[in-house]
């Protein structure tokens, strides 16, 4: 039995020396304590035993494990300590490296524009809708009081889907739609924020998709003040409130009068420059009395109500604010034109 133990403890401390890491420790405590382990095995048979020769047994093998756990033990906690202070080593951040560059996304300057109008309206009472991109010809231009053949049509050159549907040339097809949906002929104020499409062959001032923001009010007793009112604050509240504002006689086939509106140009301040070309204004919507063949023909008694409209071209506010040269740029994406954008607006860096 003693020799037993001997060879026993004898293998373990060459065992023990081989050991480098508590991965190879927890293999050595199941080869000497597990359930097979050679500790175990050394009362296997100890009912061929006398009592005395048990004792014996028993005790010698209580010793061996206790001593061989008692090494385990101190090996461990030192081999666990060597384990953290490589893990920590390895694992060393440095909080002086330069940081990966997170990119973020900006607001594209046409919803930017969009947002800020919309703010604005809301803030006057205004609800904002929407309406759809294919639209049939009768909203887009029949009940406008543009029937089949008149010549204003020629202006907007379309893209018709089939005889009766178009990509709208304009949002104020959303003025039809408004009045139609609203059966118990209330007053109301809208605005329309959209994409609206014409035949036109880009170039730096023209692009075949553009957006306007449409809107309109159908109420009783709503004059042309109203509308000088309102389109006014909008023009300060986007161009700066030292800007000039200008009616100017105009013609649409859906408003009667109809003006166009003109800010004082913000580059020169009036006096004349390459933007403006020399007239010290620059145009920035259309808008008039809406014409009483459209009121009437969506149920409102244009004998008892009144309105006003307008169409405010997004692009022509966007690139007039920020100074941009090219239609184009707004749907090209190049992401150095946002990023740029976005620069100056204090987003992205
Ligand atoms: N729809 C017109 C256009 O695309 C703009 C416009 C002019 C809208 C006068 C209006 C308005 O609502 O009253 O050129």
């Amino acid at each position: 039995m003693k020799e037993k133990q001997e060879k026993i403890r004898s293998e373990f401390s060459k065992d023990l020396e081989s050991v480098k890491t508590t991965a190879d420790l927890n293999d050595l405590r199941i080869k000497y304590l597990g359930k097979k382990g050679l500790i175990t095995e050394l009362t296997k048979n100890m009912q061929e035993l006398s009592i005395d020769e048990r004792k014996e047994v028993g005790r010698i093998s209580n010793d061996l494990k206790n001593e061989l756990t008692e090494e385990m033990t101190k090996l461990e906690s030192s081999l666990k300590e060597k384990e953290l202070n490589a893990k920590l080593a390895s694992e060393k951040i440095d909080i002086s490296m330069p940081s990966t560059k997170v990119s973020v996304g900006g607001v594209h300057p046409l919803t930017k524009i969009c947002d800020e109008l919309e703010e604005l309206f809301i803030s006057m009472g205004y609800d904002v809708v929407s309406g759809p991109e294919v639209e049939i010809d009768k909203y887009n231009f029949e009940m406008l009081n543009l029937p089949k053949d008149h010549p204003a049509r020629d202006a907007q050159d379309s893209f018709y889907i089939t005889d009766e549907e178009l990509l709208r040339t304009q949002t104020s097809a959303v003025q039809v739609r408004s009045m139609l949906k609203n059966q118990e002929k209330k007053p109301f104020k809208i605005v329309c924020p959209g994409k609206t499409y014409r035949r036109d062959a880009d170039d730096a001032t023209h692009s075949h998709q553009f957006m306007q923001m449409e809107g309109l009010v159908v109420g009783e007793n709503i004059t042309l003040s109203d509308l000088k009112g309102t389109l006014e604050e909008m023009a300060r509240k986007m161009f700066g409130r030292d800007r000039e504002v200008r009616f100017r006689p105009s013609f649409f086939p859906f408003t009667e009068p109809s003006y166009e509106v003109d800010v004082s140009c913000m580059k020169c301040g009036g006096k004349g420059c390459n933007i403006c070309k020399g007239t010290g204004w620059i145009e920035v919507l259309g808008s008039g009395m809406v014409h009483p063949n459209v009121l009437n023909g969506c149920g409102f008694d244009s004998n008892k109500f009144t309105g006003f409209a307008f169409g405010i071209g997004i692009e022509r506010i966007a690139m007039l604010k920020y100074g941009i040269n090219d239609i184009r740029d707004f749907y090209t994406n190049d992401l150095r034109f946002l990023k740029n954008y976005n620069r100056i607006e204090g987003g992205d860096k």
